[in-house]
């Protein structure tokens, strides 16, 4: 029997509109915009701002996006998959939030915790339930609200960090075309190095965890700049190895967008040009499980049906990963 293959059928997104550019960051730390340009690549990043305002929000937005150009109704959604760091709450998870405020009445949903790899692992996750044949729509939701768990008096981490939502649907597909294959890896021992440190059962909150600022982002950047860059590029590397895939046949690199230099080191040991790379850190910044499918969704006119793009991300955890995805449809 033929296997089907999950294709992603529609993409979706949300941005909010406040722009936190460099130039106001100059104000609230001590910082300037060529230091951040030429160590990162950003210019400014969205930040979502509004009492009562939380990930969910942004993630439904990213949904209706989907459906809407998709042209079906929330209830033919089987599952939704929500990759997330900064969920609306611990528990219950952000996916059935979302799924709430979107009108998803027929889906059941669950989150994925793997930092910026989440939407990577979320897409592999979400690709087995329409591959078993046992779901016909599944939606992919990578949403961070990354200002909840920034320390704007840090200036090595507030530069860095964006909000934003993207989403993906997945459908079966009988034609070869889809989500075709998948490195994923992941290493607790990372965890020293990107955390945040209180909240959870190890350190629940207290006065004191709040006093400390333990509830905020702590990450030792240059460490974790130098897994990301061996572990993007090696696992991107090994994807194309594994498939016979050379550098011509590639259409596009859809990478995390943590760190301009991170994704051309990626390129380079996959020996593509510039031309074939999304990049959008400068508008966006680092947001975390939303920046893979902000990149499809902005680059997606410019996809045609058959075209080998590979994704590739590395985060938190440590964890990291590359996805092989034939295009399945031309939106010109
Ligand atoms: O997405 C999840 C995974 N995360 C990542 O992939 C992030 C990986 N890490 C990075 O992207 C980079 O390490 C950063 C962008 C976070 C930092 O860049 P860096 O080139 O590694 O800088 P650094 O930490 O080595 O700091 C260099 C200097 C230091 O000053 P001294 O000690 O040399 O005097 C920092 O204090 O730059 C200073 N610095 C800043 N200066 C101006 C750090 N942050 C800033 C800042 N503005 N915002």
């Amino acid at each position: 029997m033929q296997k089907n293959n999950a294709a992603i059928t529609a993409v979706g997104a949300y941005l909010p509109e406040f722009r936190l550019t460099n130039k106001i960051l100059e104000t609230m730390v001590d910082t300037n915009d060529e230091w951040i340009k030429t160590r990162t690549g950003i210019d400014e990043r969205r930040i979502q701002k509004g009492e009562g305002l939380a990930s969910s929000d942004m993630g439904a937005e990213a949904v209706k996006d989907l459906l809407n150009k998709r042209g079906i109704s929330p209830e033919e959604i089987d599952c939704i998959i929500c990759a997330t760091v900064t969920p609306d709450m611990l528990f219950p998870a952000t996916a059935n939030i979302i799924g709430d405020k979107a009108g998803l009445k027929n889906a059941f949903g669950y989150d994925i915790s793997a930092a910026c790899s989440g939407f990577l692992f979320a897409l592999t996750t979400g690709t087995s339930l329409i591959e078993s044949g046992r779901y016909k729509k599944v939606i992919v939701v990578g949403v961070d609200k990354m200002s909840a768990i920034v320390d704007y008096s840090d200036r090595t981490t507030c530069v860095i960090f964006g909000d934003g939502a993207g989403a993906v649907l997945l459908e079966a597909n009988e034609d070869g075309l889809g989500v075709l294959d998948s490195i994923l890896k992941s290493d607790g021992s990372g965890r020293n190095f990107l955390h945040m440190k209180a909240g959870g059962s190890l350190k629940p909150s207290t006065v004191e965890t709040v006093m400390a600022k333990e509830h905020y982002i702590h990450q030792e950047g240059q460490t974790v700049f130098k897994f990301a860059v061996k572990g993007m590029a090696d696992v991107s590397y090994e994807l194309m190895q594994k498939n016979n895939l050379t550098a011509e046949d590639i259409a596009w690199l859809v990478p995390h967008q943590a760190n301009l230099r991170i994704i051309d080191a990626t390129a380079n040991r996959m020996s593509l040009p510039k031309e074939k790379v999304m990049i959008n850190i400068q508008k966006y910044g680092n947001t975390t499980a939303a920046t893979i499918p902000l990149c499809l969704w902005e680059w997606e006119k410019k996809l045609n049906k058959g075209d080998n793009i590979i994704l590739a991300a590395f985060g938190g955890g440590f964890t990291w990963g590359a996805t092989w995805v034939k295009w399945a449809y031309d939106s010109k």
